[in-house]
C-alpha cells in the first residue's frame, strides 16, 4: 500500500481512550450496554435532546434497525438521494423495499426537495435523507411534504453529528436518525454508530430488535423475570470497549470540533482566489445551517481536470479522493430501473467532486503544502 506524506484520513485520538478501555475491562462487563455505553447514551440524549439514543455496531446497522422499525415490506417505496453511500438504501432494500432515487440540489448537494412531491406514491413508506458533509437538508419544506403525505423521515446523519439546521441539531427532525463513528468521521471508535429515536413509540421495539429480537433489555432492568424471543432482530449493540473509546471522543468533542473548524476555514480562505480564477466551486453552507466541519470538497470544471488534480496531488504525496458514484447507475440501481439522465446533478457532481485531506491532526504546515501543490496545478 502506498504511504502518503499527507494521507486523506488519519484516525485521531484524544488521550483518554486507552484509560477508559482499561476501566471497562476492570468493571468486568465488556459486552454491550455496560457502563460506557450508558454514559454515551445519556450524554448524546442530553446534548441533542432526543428521546433515546442506542449505540450500534455501525451506521449501516442503525439504518437496518430503522428499516425494521418502520416495518418496511416488499414493494414499499423508499425515496433516497442517488448521491449517497450504499447503506443509506441497502438497509431498506434488505427488507424488500424499492428504491426511488431523487436528485440533489446543485448548491448543498442534498436531496432536492422541489422534486420530492412528484416521486411520492401511495406506496411511499419513507424518505431517507442525507445531510451531505453535515450541511442540513431543507428540513422545513421536507417535513411539510412528508407530513402531508404521511411518509416517515429517516435522517442518515453519518456526516452531521452536532450540525444544525435553523438552530436545531441534525438528527432530531426525522422519527429516526442514524450516526456513524467509523474512523473517517469527526468522532470515532473504529467501527460504530447510533440510532437516534425522536418518536418515543419506537423505543421499546428498537431495544428488542437490537438485542436479537428478545426482551433482554427489559430483563436486565428487572422488568421481566426471564427473557425470550418476541420479534425480528439481530445483534446490533457494540462492545463496551468500543463505547469506552467513543466516550473519550465525546468528552473531547469541543476540542475536536474546534480543530476541524480551523482546518476547514484555512482551506476555504486560502483556496478562494484560486478557485475563482479556475472556475472551481467551493462548498456552499447556507446561513441557516451550522456545519460540523466534516469534510472539505471542491467541484472541478470537468472530470478530466478532477482526475488530473488527483494525479497531481498524488505525485506530491497527497491523497485526495472522489466521493459517491451515482447509486441509480450502479449494478443494483440499474436492476431497479436506474438509467443515465435520471439524476443529472448527481451524475455531474459525482464526476467533479474531489475531497481534500481532512483529519483532526492536520497542521497548518500540512495544509500549506496541500494548498501550494493545488495552486501549482497547471490543469490538463
Ligand atoms: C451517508 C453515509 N451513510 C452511511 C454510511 C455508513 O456508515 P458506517 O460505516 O458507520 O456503517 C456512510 C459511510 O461513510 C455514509 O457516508
Amino acid at each position: 500500500m502506498k504511504t502518503y506524506k499527507i494521507p486523506f484520513n488519519k484516525p485521531c485520538f484524544c488521550g483518554n481512550e486507552l484509560r477508559y478501555i482499561a476501566q471497562a475491562i476492570e468493571y468486568g462487563q465488556v459486552s454491550g450496554d455496560g457502563f460506557f455505553s450508558r454514559k454515551c447514551h445519556t450524554l448524546l440524549e442530553q446534548i441533542l435532546g432526543v428521546s433515546r439514543v442506542l449505540l450500534t455496531t455501525s451506521c449501516t446497522h442503525a439504518l437496518e434497525m430503522a428499516a425494521l422499525l418502520l416495518d418496511i415490506q416488499p414493494e414499499d417505496e423508499v425515496i433516497v438521494p442517488s448521491f449517497t453511500f450504499v447503506s443509506t438504501i441497502n438497509a431498506f432494500v434488505l427488507r424488500g423495499a424499492r428504491p426511488i432515487f431523487i436528485d440533489i440540489r446543485p448548491d448543498t448537494l442534498n436531496l432536492d426537495e422541489t422534486q420530492l412531491e412528484r416521486l411520492i406514491t401511495p406506496r411511499t413508506k419513507a424518505i431517507v435523507l442525507v445531510h451531505y458533509a453535515g450541511v442540513g437538508c431543507e428540513m422545513e419544506a421536507i417535513l411539510e411534504i412528508a407530513e402531508r403525505h404521511d411518509v416517515a423521515i429517516v435522517e442518515d446523519n453519518a456526516h452531521g453529528l452536532f450540525g444544525k439546521y435553523k438552530d436545531k441539531y441534525l438528527g432530531t427532525f426525522g422519527c429516526l436518525a442514524t450516526q456513524s463513528f467509523h474512523e473517517t468521521k469527526n468522532l470515532i471508535c473504529g467501527e460504530g454508530g447510533a440510532l437516534l429515536i425522536n418518536d418515543p413509540q419506537y423505543i421499546e421495539r428498537a431495544e428488542i430488535i437490537r438485542e436479537k429480537g428478545t426482551n433482554r433489555s427489559r430483563f436486565f432492568r428487572g422488568q421481566v423475570d426471564k427473557y425470550t424471543w418476541i420479534d425480528l432482530g439481530s445483534s446490533y449493540l457494540p462492545s463496551d470497549i468500543l463505547a469506552a473509546f467513543l466516550y473519550a471522543q465525546l468528552e473531547a468533542r469541543a476540542q475536536i470540533q474546534a480543530k476541524r473548524r480551523r482546518i476547514w476555514e484555512y482551506y476555504y480562505k486560502h483556496l478562494q482566489d484560486w478557485a475563482k480564477d479556475r472556475d472551481v466551486r467551493l462548498p456552499i453552507v447556507p446561513a441557516h445551517c451550522e456545519q460540523p466541519y466534516h469534510m472539505f470538497y471542491m467541484l472541478l470544471p470537468s472530470l478530466e481536470q478532477r482526475q488530473a488534480l488527483i494525479a497531481h496531488l498524488k505525485a506530491h504525496g497527497i491523497l485526495s479522493v472522489f466521493h459517491y458514484l451515482p447509486l441509480h447507475l450502479s449494478e443494483m440501481g440499474r436492476q431497479f430501473g436506474g438509467k443515465e439522465g435520471d439524476c443529472p446533478v448527481t451524475e455531474d457532481v459525482s464526476d467533479l467532486l474531489l475531497r481534500l485531506p481532512f483529519y483532526n491532526e492536520l497542521t497548518e504546515a500540512d495544509q500549506e503544502y496541500v494548498i501550494k501543490a493545488i495552486c501549482n496545478f497547471e490543469g490538463e
